[in-house]
């Protein structure tokens, strides 16, 4: 049975040596992880695991060296700096892969699971909330738990309870989550939406990936009817789909009638939304990202963003140049799901353009030069250093805000030419120059 205590009797548990996964996204630890780090001094060798999260990451200041490592699963905006300055280190991984990872004998096997819960039912059931992604595996596997137990937590359906039994030391906490709130879109983004729209049908099973962009195409389809929902993560952009009827997962060839996730990040609304919902089933990241899985939705439409893609169809999504941005996510496991799927659609959507950043060789590293302070982010070959997030034999649809360039099945060449299409008009001249000089063209 759980012992209840306060936060610094809780994390007495971690030792030198162990590894400790933190729960991740709106559902982040921050009191756990801030009374870790306050018994620092004690610890030696404690590896930290964890997806995208929120809020400080003390274990990341260089203070800590030897004390703590944090292995990120993601770069997130909290770790971006301390990641690119060695503070931390990142692993690049499809996210169908971690809970594997995180099983006994694993390569990154858990010994202690930081994560934060709803107060147990009547039947002593709590649930992970808005993060059961990879949590569900690390408490499945975890030698000990320690929760925060938080009435602001959602009860969500699905794969989310773990019984109080389980849970080693256990922390009443009442405080709120973290929330992300939209922002407004811009003309280029609903440009994007409008043009992603145009691929997608009645009846489609959607998974939107992280960023501006899937809001974007989210509102622009409210004309369209009987979608459905099957995504590694979402965002309040569903919810206007939903009140509008236009989401009603009746097509879906499995889960019929479900909105199926593994996390979700948003407001407040979000959270209520999903709370005590059995419209919404949370479930973890080896089945929703599972390519067995996500092929058997007919005409499932995967929409992911890029920072950048070269003339032959490679698409960074994880890193400007060499400098650590984001993650793989479940990019490569949706593209791939989506292109398996009868009638389905693996999309890339990106604006055309990204701002210049001073200081950066672009034209050296890309053979483009800036224009007007912008940059293209379609370039005649990648950046020293950038990842190759899906390879160019997985991409299918490129979407910027002018057009869509299709890709699968067709030759350098036919590649260059579509791409240069769909890049900014300033940039065309430069790429097709670019294009003759590689002999793309
Ligand atoms: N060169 C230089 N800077 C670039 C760039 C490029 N080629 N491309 C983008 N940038 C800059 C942008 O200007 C922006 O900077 P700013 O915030 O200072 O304006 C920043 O990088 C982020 O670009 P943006 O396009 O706004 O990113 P986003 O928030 O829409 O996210 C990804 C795009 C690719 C980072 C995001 O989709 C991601 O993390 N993908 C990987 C994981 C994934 O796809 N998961 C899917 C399931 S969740």
């Amino acid at each position: 049975m759980a012992t209840w205590c306060d936060l610094d009797s809780a994390v007495e548990l971690v030792e030198s040596g162990h590894r400790v996964f933190v729960q991740g996204a709106c559902a982040t630890p921050t009191p756990l992880i801030e009374a870790l780090v306050g018994r620092g001094e004690s610890l030696f060798n404690v590896e930290i695991t964890q997806l995208h999260t929120y809020g400080p990451m003390p274990y990341t200041d260089e203070r800590w060296r030897g004390h703590f490592l944090l292995r990120a699963l993601f770069v997130g905006e909290n770790i971006r700096e301390a990641t690119n300055a060695g503070r931390a280190s990142y692993t690049p991984i499809f996210l169908s892969d971690v809970p594997a990872l995180f099983a006994p004998g694993g390569v990154l096997a858990i010994d202690v699971a930081l994560i934060q819960v709803s107060p147990p039912d009547q039947h002593g059931y709590c649930s992970l909330g808005s993060s059961v992604d990879v949590t569900r595996a690390a408490v499945d596997s975890a030698r000990y738990i320690i929760a925060l137990v938080n009435p602001n937590v959602p009860r969500t359906h699905g794969d989310s309870f773990l019984h109080i039994s389980r849970i080693d030391r256990a922390v009443q906490w009442d405080g709120p989550l973290y929330e992300v709130e939209r922002r407004p879109l811009n003309a280029v983004q609903k440009k994007i939406g409008h043009n992603v729209a145009c691929l997608i049908e009645d009846g489609a099973t959607l998974q939107m990936g992280i960023g501006a962009i899937p809001d974007a195409v989210l509102q622009a389809l409210s004309n369209h009817r009987d979608l459905g929902i099957h995504s590694e993560m979402f965002s309040d952009g569903v919810l206007d789909l939903v009140e509008k009827g236009v989401i009603t997962g009746t097509r879906k060839a499995i889960d019929k009638g479900k909105i199926v996730s593994s996390f979700v990040v948003g407001s407040r609304r979000l959270l209520d939304f999903i709370d005590d919902n059995p419209q919404v089933a949370m479930r973890p990241m080896d089945y929703t990202n599972n390519t067995l899985i996500i092929r058997q939705f007919e005409h499932m439409v995967a929409v992911n963003s890029a920072l950048q893609i070269d003339l032959t169809g490679q698409i960074c999504a994880e890193s400007i140049g060499t400098y650590l941005y984001s993650g793989v996510g479940g990019q490569m496991d949706f593209m791939r799901g989506a292109a398996l799927s009868p009638r389905g659609r693996p999309i890339i959507a990106l604006p055309a353009t990204a701002r210049s950043t001073p200081g950066y060789d672009y034209e050296k590293e890309v053979m483009l030069t800036p224009i007007d302070g912008q940059i293209s982010r379609i370039v005649p070959v990648l950046a020293h250093g950038a990842a190759v997030t899906t390879s160019r034999a997985h991409v299918h649809y490129v979407v910027t805000e002018y057009g869509i360039a299709e890709l699968h099945g067709r030759d350098l060449a036919e590649r260059a030419r579509r791409l240069i299409a769909i890049a900014a008009p300033q940039f065309r001249e430069g790429l097709e120059r670019a294009a003759h000089n590689l002999h793309l063209l």
